[in-house]
């Protein structure tokens, strides 16, 4: 058997198609979505996933407005920016990207940004909010991992869904996302003993660790849904995920590649967000 690869691409580009219209709509209504993205320091990750998502903004006639600042500023001049751009009537979204400098300290970054206007989802008040099965901003990667399995057409309740990684970007609100979608859900993390043990369980396997190749045939139960969502440059240059491509499709029925997979998802839902924050801002 070889898995059926999910092409992140094509699935962004349908999502993202129906995301321009919603945008058309809201311009007719006199709104301008508007995205403020702020990026500290020369990061060269950063500097390109920045550049991608402000290029997926404009295509769909998102605007948006790029702040940067050097490394070595203050936490309080950036907190002081973010409270400017709480302020600005025009701008609907706000999303710092991550990491920052180790002088700054990110959760109170994340905790000056206006809820409403948090569109990473990562506020303490939206986790909370989404934990609870409010409406809110859902986090843009577990958010496009949900959207692609849920365009599987496979059952989601009742599977065990394993997530390898607890980042609070990824592992942990990916599993709380699921559980909202009353799936069976269990952590693991570089603690865990006997990790393979654990893996073989899931339905879904869900990896997001950053080591390259971590999980391998041997891991997999056959038949599983498996979400990779490293990215890792090898000493190549090249991009892998944190699953043995060539091996686990071997043994999975769905598979994501690195890259093309998880990535763009990520991005679409930062846009479906953005649209979000500027519809319920208009009132
Ligand atoms: N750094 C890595 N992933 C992300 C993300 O989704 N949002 C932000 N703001 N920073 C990141």
């Amino acid at each position: 058997m070889s898995a059926y690869i999910i092409n992140g691409l094509e699935l962004a580009k349908e999502k993202r198609a129906q995301l321009a219209k919603e945008v058309e709509q809201l311009k007719s209504e006199g709104i301008q979505p508007t995205l403020a993205v702020v990026l500290v320091g020369d990061h060269p990750a950063s500097q390109s996933y920045v550049k991608a998502k402000q290029k997926a903004c404009e295509e769909i006639g998102i605007r948006s407005k790029l702040l940067t600042f050097p490394s070595d500023i203050t936490e309080s001049f950036l907190l002081e920016q973010i409270q400017a751009l709480n302020a600005d009537d025009s701008i609907h979204g706000i999303l710092v990207q991550l990491p920052l400098p180790k002088q700054i300290d990110e959760l109170k970054v994340i905790e000056t940004i206006a809820p409403q206007k948090d569109v990473d989802g990562f506020h303490p008040l939206n986790i909370g909010r989404m934990m609870t099965g409010q409406k809110t901003f859902l986090p843009c990667t577990p958010y496009g991992i949900l959207f692609m399995i849920q365009s599987l057409n496979v059952e989601i309740a009742g599977k065990h869904v394993v997530v390898v990684g607890r980042s609070n970007i990824v592992g942990k609100p990916v599993g709380q996302l699921f559980l909202r979608e009353h799936a069976t859900v269990t952590y693991c993390h570089s603690r865990t003993k006997n990790l393979r043990e654990i893996t073989r369980q899931a339905d879904i396997l869900i990896v997001a660790v950053g080591k390259p190749n971590l999980i391998r045939a041997e891991d997999v139960k056959k038949g599983a849904i498996v979400i990779d969502v490293g990215v890792n440059r090898l000493e190549n240059g090249k991009l892998c995920g944190d699953v043995h491509f060539e091996e686990v499709k071997e043994v999975a029925s769905y598979l994501t590649p690195v890259p093309k997979g998880v990535g763009p998802m990520t991005i679409t839902m930062l846009l479906h967000n953005t649209i979000q924050a500027a519809r319920e801002q208009k009132g």
